[in-house]
């Protein structure tokens, strides 16, 4: 598996992924609207416009996309493993990825808006829960790890 860089032409594959997750794990702890406002925050035009403000990576093996992580600063954003391929170890090597990204940027400390759905793999990656967080896409958490 190889981690890199988001691409202009990686936007459609990404879009259908993420999507993907959505309608098919996350569903199981968010209402339809709020999966519906997400499906349309990750459209392939939105994921463009997010790759301006964030690094966005994305895991590819065998040139099939299957994995996304993005980091800003030291928050690490946006994990999504293709649902077909969930705990084989995707989701922590991207997370460890973009530790290492922050870490030799100089950061010692990430920080990590965590849906419901991914609270426990957070913390497994020895995360800790400091806050919980009602906005407009439900309940998150916010996650901490000194690095
Ligand atoms: C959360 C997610 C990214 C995890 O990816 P993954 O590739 O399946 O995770 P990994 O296989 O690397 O798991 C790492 C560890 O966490 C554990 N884990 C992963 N998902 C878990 C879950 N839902 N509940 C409990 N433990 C979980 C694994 O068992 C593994 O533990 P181990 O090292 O003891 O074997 C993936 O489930 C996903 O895409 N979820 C939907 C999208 C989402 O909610 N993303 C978070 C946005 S904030």
């Amino acid at each position: 598996m190889d981690i890199r860089g988001f691409r202009s032409n990686d936007a459609e594959i990404l879009s259908s992924m993420i999507r993907k997750c959505l309608v098919t794990i996350n569903n199981k702890d968010y209402s339809k609207k709020v999966i519906s406002k997400m499906c349309n925050k990750f459209s392939p035009q939105n994921i463009t416009q997010l790759s301006k403000t964030r690094r966005i990576y994305v895991a590819v093996e065998k040139l099939k996309l299957i994995g996304t992580a993005s980091l800003k600063k030291n928050r690490i954003l946006s994990v999504f493993v293709d649902p077909d391929l969930h705990k084989q170890g995707i989701g922590r090597k991207l997370v460890k990825h973009l530790e290492i990204t922050a870490i030799k940027e100089g950061y010692n400390k990430i920080e990590i808006p965590s849906n419901t759905t991914a609270l426990k793999f957070y913390e497994k990656l020895g995360y800790k829960k400091i806050k919980k967080i009602v906005s407009a896409y439900g309940i998150e958490y916010k996650m901490i790890k000194h690095i």
